[in-house]
């Protein structure tokens, strides 16, 4: 088999149970990394590590709860040192901002914000004490650079990711761990999927200049660009992955 660009290289993605975080885990193995698929859900975690298994890549299950900071600690602290990182957990907690409910806002700040943070801190340490360079990269969103209706935690959640992801590259370059931010426009996943499906997604589509939801197999050049070393000299960067949307005419 030719040299493949992660091979001997280690990988940990959250979120791996489905939509992004299942297609991430999946393209780092194909690429020779060894991953481990954490989420909340042990069963479709499984089911996602078994298929990569299956296409003859190395893979394995963590249940973890990025919002729990003593179960993150515990958990990362006894695993090896991770060389990549793909902090994709999230959640999207629409409502209007005026109706939506404290307990709502304060889970999208934790899982999408304080858990990437979580883990961000417990996967450095350990790069750091294994004197190994590392690539963190959180997912952040378009969401981060504009708004829309109806999503103001979420957006106030990524806007946060992409200025913490700078602040911790400017802190850990010294260690070697680069830290970057990926920042999608519109995937089909199980998130937005009902939504796509409607009037209001499919009105939204034509306001992206290429007119169309992207595809999963486009993130796969962003992301093995931020996590291999063909993006050494990349580190506090918002990695813009959109059809154009953030561009797209006032
Ligand atoms: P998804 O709902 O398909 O997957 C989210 C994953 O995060 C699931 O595996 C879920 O179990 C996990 N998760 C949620 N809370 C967790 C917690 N507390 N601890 C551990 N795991 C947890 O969503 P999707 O669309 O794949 O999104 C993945 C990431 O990409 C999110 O951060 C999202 O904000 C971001 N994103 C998605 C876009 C899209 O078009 N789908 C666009 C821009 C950003």
């Amino acid at each position: 088999m030719p040299l493949r660009q992660l091979d001997g290289k280690t990988a940990l993605v959250t979120g791996a149970s489905s939509g992004l975080g299942r297609h991430f885990a999946g393209v780092l193995a194909r690429e020779g990394a060894s991953v481990v698929l954490a989420s909340r859900n042990g069963d479709s975690l499984l089911q996602a590590c078994g298929e990569i298994q299956a296409a003859g890549g190395t893979a394995e299950v963590l249940v973890l709860d990025v919002t729990d900071v003593a179960s993150v600690e515990r958990t990362l602290a006894g695993a090896e040192p991770f060389d990549i990182v793909v902090n994709n957990a999230g959640i999207s907690g629409e409502g209007s901002a005026m109706d939506i409910r404290p307990d709502v806002w304060q889970q999208v700040i934790a899982t999408n914000l304080t858990g990437v943070f979580n883990v961000a801190q417990a996967t450095a340490r350990g790069m750091k004490d294994a004197g190994r360079p590392g690539s963190i990269i959180n997912l952040a969103s378009i969401l981060g650079l504009r708004v829309a209706g109806h999503l103001a935690a979420y957006a106030a959640s990524k806007a946060a990711v992409i200025q913490m992801t700078k602040a911790l590259a400017l802190e850990w370059a010294r260690h070697d761990i680069r830290v970057n931010a990926l920042c999608p426009g519109y995937f089909e996943t199980p998130l937005n999927a009902a939504f796509f499906a409607d009037d209001a997604g499919q009105a939204l589509l034509k306001r992206v200049p290429q007119r169309r939801l992207g595809r999963l197999s486009e993130l796969d050049g962003p992301l093995l660009l931020l996590a291999s070393d063909a993006g050494s000299f990349m580190t506090g960067c918002e990695l813009v992955v959109d059809g154009g949307h953030l561009v797209s005419s006032l």
